[in-house]
């Protein structure tokens, strides 16, 4: 899977693409994650936003920069007219967009070979980008970011562990066989401020069909 990221601020990406399972996966190849920086297209001293027509606050993402890092994505696939092939799909950040989920990840992890990823600020980007585009507006909560550089790491993360190999077979496993989020390890018994926190004795029985019941929450 090919991440394409058009954002004002491809830094905000570092440390958390290094780190734990996706690091792995980027290092093992299973993803792959390209910047593409509305920025570098900006006119000498100019910006890269400018004020909204019909007023009101903030400031609009301008398109022409937008479209440009657009432009530069290259993707195998291309077919006329449809701007990316059926393989690719165009996401654009929105407060009001589609809502995100698990569903909408796996989905994703299996159709696509390419996902383009729009990251806003400010007010938002001209709305003409979604447009020509063709993106679909994705939100990941009923909840206000400041931008959609958040909310595309948490779509590279929710597909990226949908795709087989990145996770260790031992995690995808124990996903698909549990529905409880209670963990517990060493010590037995926790001390914490006078008081005894014990792990559940059932995890220590050694008997697995009481544990998975345990698991399951019956
Ligand atoms: N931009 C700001 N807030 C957002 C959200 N909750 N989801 C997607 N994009 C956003």
């Amino acid at each position: 899977m090919q991440f394409h990221i058009i954002t004002i601020f491809p830094e905000m990406f570092d440390s958390y693409l290094k780190g734990s399972i996706i690091g792995r996966a980027i290092k093992d190849k299973k993803i792959s994650i390209k910047f593409y920086n509305p920025m570098d297209f900006c006119e000498p001293k100019k910006r890269v936003d400018a004020r909204p027509y019909g007023g009101g606050p903030g400031m609009v993402l301008r398109p022409e920069l937008f479209l440009k890092a657009f432009s530069k994505i290259k993707i195998p696939s291309k077919i006329p007219r449809v701007p990316l092939g059926k393989k690719a799909k165009i996401i654009l950040f929105s407060t009001s967009g589609k809502k995100f989920t698990t569903g909408y990840a796996k989905g994703a992890a299996k159709k696509f070979t390419d996902i383009i990823l729009i990251s806003g600020r400010y007010e938002g980007i001209d709305a003409r980008v979604q447009k020509i585009l063709r993106a679909e507006e994705v939100s990941i909560g009923d909840y206000v970011l400041t931008g959609g550089e958040l909310p595309a790491m948490v779509l590279i993360d929710s597909i990226s562990r949908q795709i087989p190999g990145v996770l260790g077979k031992y995690e995808s496993l124990e996903e698909e066989r549990v529905s409880t989020s209670e963990v517990y390890t060493r010590p037995e018994v926790l001390k914490y401020k006078g008081k005894n926190y014990k792990v559940p004795k059932v995890l220590l029985s050694g008997n697995h069909k009481k544990i998975d019941e345990w698991k399951k929450g019956g």
